[in-house]
C-alpha cells in the first residue's frame, strides 16, 4: 500500500520490520522438548569400583538415579528428564514380582499426557528378560528404552553416561514411537524380543545375532533400518493390571549325561510349566523324556527350546510334539520362552493356543 504522508510510510515500514523480526524469532525458537522419565533399577550403570581401572569385581547398584542424571548434564538438551528410583538391585536378583511392579509403574506413567517416553536403567545380566517382559505387557506406543552399562560409573571410559544420553534421546524421539520396547547400548538400537547378552564383559555385549539390530545412534539421532514384526505392547493379549503373581515356570538345561532330576525337582516345587533348553534342535534325551511326559500328565505345559541360541525350533522335528502335546519355542531363547509361557498361562493351558502365542510374539 502506498502512503502519501511520509510519517504513515515510516509507520508501515516499522510494522513490516517488526513482523519479519517476530517471524524469524519464531523460526529459531527452541523446539519443545519431550518429557522422559528415567526409572532406575540398579545394575552396573549404577555401580562403583575401588579405582578407575576396576572394570570387573566392582559393586553394582550403589549410585542413585539423581546422581546418574546429574552426571550427564547433556540430557537437558534432549529431554525434560525426571528420575525415579524403582529398585536398587543387581539384575541377577530381578524377580517376577519386580517385573510386575516395574511394568505397572511404566503403564501408569505412559498413560499420563505429560510423559512422552520412559528409560529404564538396568543391570545387563537380565536386561534382555525385563525388556521382553515389558515388550509383552506395556500398553502404550510411547517409547520404552532399556539401558545398562558394561563398566561401572567410576571406571575410565565408563559407557554408562553415553548409553544413558543415547537412550534418553531415543525415548524422546518420534522415530521410536510404536517400535516396541527397545534396548540402547553401545550406539546400537536392538529389539527386546531378539537381543541377547553375548559376552561377559566387553562393551559390545548386546547383540541380535542373525536377525540383526534395528538401527544405530549417531550424532544424537536414531537411524532405524528394520522393525520388529512380531506383535508387541498394544498388540498383545496380556494384561497384568490385576496380577499379583505369575505362574511358576522353570528351565531345564540339556547336556550330555543329563537325567530327570531337575524336571522332577521343579515339578515337586510346583512348576506349572517347564522350558526344556535342549541340545541342538531341542532334542530330548532318553532319560529326560519320560520325566517331561510325566510333568505334562500332571498338568504342566512343556515347551521345547534350544540351548544353541540361534534358529527356529522345528515343531515335530526332534520330537513328535503333536503326539506329546508339547509346544515349541520358535526362535525364542529359553529365558525368553519362560517369560512368554508365564504370561500365556495367565490366559490358558491349551497347548494349541500357547503354540499360537509362540508363533505370534
Ligand atoms: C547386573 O546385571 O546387575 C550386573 C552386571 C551389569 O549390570 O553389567
Amino acid at each position: 500500500m502506498l502512503h502519501k504522508n511520509p510519517a504513515q510510510s515510516m509507520i508501515a515500514l516499522f510494522g513490516l520490520l517488526f513482523c519479519m523480526a517476530s517471524a524469524t524469532q519464531a523460526q529459531h525458537a527452541a523446539p519443545k522438548l519431550a518429557n522422559v522419565t528415567i526409572l532406575a533399577t540398579g545394575g552396573t550403570i549404577a555401580g562403583s569400583g575401588a579405582s578407575s581401572t576396576t572394570t570387573v569385581g566392582y559393586t553394582a547398584a550403589t549410585v542413585g538415579v539423581q546422581r546418574l542424571i546429574a552426571a550427564v548434564p547433556e540430557l537437558a538438551k534432549v529431554a525434560n528428564v525426571n528420575g525415579e528410583q524403582v529398585f536398587q538391585i543387581a539384575s541377577e536378583n530381578m524377580t517376577n514380582e519386580h517385573w510386575l511392579t516395574l511394568a505397572k509403574r511404566v503403564n501408569v506413567l505412559l498413560a499420563q499426557s505429560n510423559v512422552d517416553g520412559i528409560v529404564i536403567t538396568h543391570g545387563t545380566d537380565t536386561l534382555e528378560e525385563t525388556a521382553y517382559f515389558l515388550n509383552l505387557v506395556v500398553k502404550s506406543r510411547k517409547p520404552v528404552v532399556l539401558v545398562g552399562a558394561m563398566r561401572p560409573s567410576t571406571a575410565i571410559s565408563a559407557d554408562g553416561p553415553i548409553n544413558l544420553y543415547n537412550s534418553v534421546m531415543l525415548a524422546a524421539s518420534p522415530e521410536a514411537v510404536g517400535k516396541g520396547v527397545l534396548v540402547a547400548m553401545n550406539d546400537q538400537i536392538q529389539s527386546a524380543r531378539d537381543v541377547t547378552k553375548v559376552n561377559t564383559s566387553t562393551l559390545d555385549s548386546f547383540r541380535t545375532p542373525e536377525l540383526g539390530l534395528l538401527g544405530y545412534i549417531q550424532g544424537s539421532k536414531p537411524f532405524f533400518y528394520r522393525q520388529q514384526i512380531r506383535k508387541h505392547t498394544t498388540e498383545t493379549e496380556f494384561d497384568i493390571g490385576a496380577l499379583q503373581v505369575l505362574p511358576q515356570v522353570d528351565i531345564v538345561y540339556g547336556y550330555a549325561n543329563v537325567g530327570p532330576v531337575a524336571v522332577d525337582a521343579f515339578m515337586a516345587a510346583g512348576a506349572k510349566g517347564i522350558i526344556h533348553a535342549g541340545v541342538g534342535d531341542g532334542s530330548l534325551a532318553a532319560r529326560v523324556k519320560p520325566a517331561l511326559v510325566a510333568a505334562h500328565a500332571k498338568g504342566a505345559v512343556v515347551v521345547r527350546a534350544s540351548r544353541v541360541g540361534q534358529g527356529i525350533l522345528a515343531r515335530n522335528g526332534e520330537a513328535n510334539d503333536d503326539e506329546l502335546d508339547f509346544v515349541v519355542a520358535d526362535t525364542l531363547s529359553a529365558q525368553k520362552a519362560r517369560i512368554l509361557l508365564m504370561l500365556a498361562l495367565t490366559k490358558t493351558t491349551s497347548t494349541k493356543e500357547i503354540q499360537r502365542m509362540f508363533y505370534t510374539y
